[in-house]
């Protein structure tokens, strides 16, 4: 197990890495062996056996069905094949009974862990922790490769900032700057910082927008502008180039009517010619044949077009390459050299991941790394700095050997834990926190589902009241079931599903402390159910160990450290409702709610702002929210200086104080505002963070720099810079709060 150690001391290498994917391809030799090896192969192809390689299909089951296409080169990727047996037999069929041997790209969504489940990515990002999370990534690239998968599907690094979009899940929320943080972790962690065979191709999706379906339903349209794209939505995607992602995946919406899997624009002119991407594009599942629905074009032969004109490598799953890329060559609608390109994509990956020298993997060997301990440990650490506090009236920690009354559809549901898109996650493994608490506390816990699962009405909770009176505490687990986000699970109301506020409110009768612990996919509406607990803490589906974890945040083994990746709404009607929102004519000063207006009122406007009259301008928990045991204090913010240059870099001092009674982790954090653009500025815009323990009663001075470079944006002329100009700085520990020095950009 000597590759598991050196993974664990990775995280603390300061050596500067540089950001290319060339790196990546250190033993397979320099860039120029490595692309006249390419040519090479490539000059020994013919047509029909290029765009095989073009042809990735779902492969789960019987490897019999793809012998011939096998053998004739007609397929250059398989996904949904995780039996190791299965995918030495695919490797041995290209490898071995295709004419040139080219072996296979074997893919899988592991999106949280392979086996080993983490957190959901919206729960990683809750740790603004990346080390901790290309460490994650590490463990089920170990995990997933020694099974025979070398390219994952992941990271997903939409923005989205409609809770009502299931997918949500599935990134790291709402802001620019953490997502593209997270993004550089996960590509590390997944293709490994030197390659071996434990590297696994990234594959940054969906390319781009997806996450602003409008309404927050599922694959529908986005409309954003070239400098939405530009400041919000592209720089993660660049900052995962930039870190040597491998791959990429377009996405399903049409952005303004161009379905991206046909948007020259974004594929061709953004990612190929101005970020320079070498990697392999990939289609979403059939989102090429999906263009079709879209209205984009007549038939498969005409979105195959498209496609592979718009810079797209690889079909996913609509088989228009196969059927028809060799007569649009023949009458000349596609130029060979178009697919060329495509298979040079493809080539690299295949050769940068060692394919051609092994393209086996030892079944036996693959065994043992599953579910490793510290596999299992570093997960469990992860839900650990991802839980976020919302709200402790003084109850947490608890301490001593209570009698527990354990309670919710959340409380042993090892399937839902696990959360969205965790296919190879096995519940027989899961952790739950029923199990924990029994083993932790023999012979002092009572286990009262009162609900068997998140969406169960009932009425009458006599049992479960008369139990909790039996108890000292009440630790109640609510939440959603994993089906209830992800993929094609959009939600229009966003509050506890089923009985379960009814259950809380029983709860609350028997006069008992209670914990509530929420585990779900996504920001819900608690807002009514808060009252009815004395302590929440907001766990996103934690995976596998997340009853260990659990139980050490309500013991206070661990304290909490987690913050908010995206901003809870007090109600649904409130999306989206995000702090990087823009300046308005009329900032928000002051309400008039709804009970403030007298009956037959005049019409009015002058003088009001943007707001609800019902729910007012703020949401539940802001943006970078999140208590901890012990509290901190901010003083002596300051600047290194009150005016620099472009090419400066900002330097801010301060002193954080852990005020209170328990050693903590605070996660610093520095947004900014540019008072005045070209274009309207977000009133705050994230621009550092980053995770500081503190000992109780300890204080530290800290410095963060941000390189000016970082305030820059894409402004009325199109062209990315740092406008001169009045700024604005916050350090504090949620995007809320603080008070703001200003310093001047000349
Ligand atoms: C999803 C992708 C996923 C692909 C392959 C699609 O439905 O949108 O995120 O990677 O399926 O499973």
């Amino acid at each position: 197990m000597q590759v598991h150690k050196s993974i664990f001391a990775l995280v603390a290498l300061t050596v500067i890495f540089s950001c290319t994917r060339r790196n990546v391809s250190s033993t397979v030799g320099s860039t120029s062996q490595v692309e006249s090896r390419i040519e090479s192969i490539l000059s020994q192809m013919t047509l029909a056996e290029k765009i095989g390689q073009m042809n990735q299909v779902s492969a789960g089951g019987d490897v019999n069905n793809y012998v011939d296409a096998l053998r004739k080169g007609q397929i250059g990727s398989i996904l949904n094949e995780v039996d190791p047996v299965k995918i030495n037999e695919f490797q041995r069929l290209a490898v071995e009974e295709s004419r040139l041997g080219i072996p296979l790209l074997v893919s899988r969504d592991v999106i949280h862990g392979f086996h080993t489940i983490f957190p959901i990515p919206l729960g990683l990002a809750a740790t603004f922790d990346p080390a901790l999370t290309e460490e994650g990534a590490r463990v089920a690239a170990i995990e997933a490769t020694a099974q025979g998968i070398r390219w994952t599907f992941s990271p997903m690094l939409d923005i989205a900032r409609d809770p009502r979009w299931g997918r949500i899940a599935e990134g790291s929320g709402e802001d620019p700057y953490l997502d593209a943080r997270m993004a550089e972790a996960m590509v590390h962690g997944y293709q490994g910082r030197t390659a071996d065979s434990t590297s696994m191709a990234a594959c940054i999706k969906h390319f781009v927008g997806y996450g602003a379906a409008e309404g927050g339903r599922d694959y529908n349209s986005t409309f954003l502008t070239e400098r939405q794209l530009r400041n919000i939505y592209l720089p993660p995607f660049e900052a995962a180039v930039k870190a040597g992602a491998m791959t990429l995946m377009t996405s399903f919406n049409d952005n303004d009517g161009v379905p991206s899997t046909g948007n020259t624009f974004v594929v061709k002119d953004v990612l190929r010619d101005e970020w320079g991407f070498d990697g392999l594009v990939v289609t979403d599942w059939n989102s090429m044949g999906e263009m079709i629905n879209h209205g984009f074009g007549v038939d498969r032969k005409d979105v195959a077009q498209k496609a592979v004109n718009a810079g797209v490598d690889m079909d996913m799953m609509t088989f228009g390459f196969v059927s028809h890329l060799e007569e649009l060559v023949k009458s000349g609608a596609v130029k060979e050299k178009t697919i060329d390109n495509a298979v040079r994509n493809i080539l690299r990956v295949k050769i940068l991941l060692g394919l051609f020298e092994n393209p086996y993997i030892n079944v036996e060997a693959a065994k043992a790394v599953q579910y490793a301990p510290e596999h299992l440990a570093s997960a469990r650490k992860t839900v650990e700095e991802s839980v976020i506090l919302l709200k402790n009236d003084g109850i947490l920690p608890l301490n001593g050997t209570p009698r527990i009354l354990v309670t919710g559809p959340l409380a042993n549901a090892p399937h839902d834990q696990l959360g969205t898109w965790a296919f190879d996650g096995e519940k027989s493994h899961t952790v739950t926190p029923l199990k924990t608490l029994q083993e932790r506390f023999p012979g002092r816990v009572e286990y009262v589902p009162g609900l068997t699962f998140s969406r169960e009405k009932r009425s009458g909770f006599a049992d479960v009241v008369a139990a909790a009176k039996r108890a000292d505490v009440v630790l109640v687990f609510l939440g959603e079931e994993a089906i209830l986000s992800g993929e094609a699970h959009s939600l229009a109301d966003l509050n506890l599903k089923g009985s379960q506020s009814e259950l809380l409110a029983a709860l609350k009768t028997a006069g008992k402390p209670i914990v509530a612990t929420v585990i779900a996919g996504r920001p819900l509406t608690i807002e009514r159910d808060l009252p009815n607990v004395d302590a929440m803490l907001y766990s996103f589906h934690p995976g596998t160990m997340g009853g260990p974890a659990l139980a050490n945040l309500i013991f206070g083994d661990v304290n909490p450290s987690g913050k908010a990746p995206i901003t809870f709404l007090r109600t649904v009607g409130q999306a989206p409702l995000y702090y990087a929102h823009n300046m308005t004519g009329r900032p928000y000063n002051g309400e008039t709610l709804l009970d403030d207006i007298p009956a037959e009122a005049g019409q009015t406007s002058l003088g009001n702002t943007s707001y609800y009259l019902d729910y007012g301008a703020y949401p539940l928990f802001p943006f970078g929210y999140g208590l901890s045991y012990t509290t901190f204090a901010y003083s002596c913010i300051g600047l290194d200086k009150d005016t620099y240059k472009a090419d400066d870099t900002i330097s801010i001092s301060f002193t954080l104080s852990n005020t209170g009674a328990y050693d903590g982790t605070e996660v610093v954090q520095v947004y900014i505002r540019d008072l005045v653009g070209s274009i309207t500025r977000p009133v705050k815009e994230l621009k550092a963070f980053e995770r500081i323990n503190l000992k109780s009663g300890e204080s530290r001075t800290l410095t963060i720099q941000i390189p000016v470079q970082e305030l820059a944006f894409t402004g009325l002329d199109g062209i990315k810079k740092v406008e001169p100009g009045e700024f604005r700085l916050w350090v504090a520990g949620d995007s809320a709060s603080g008070t703001p020095v200003s310093f001047t950009i000349i």
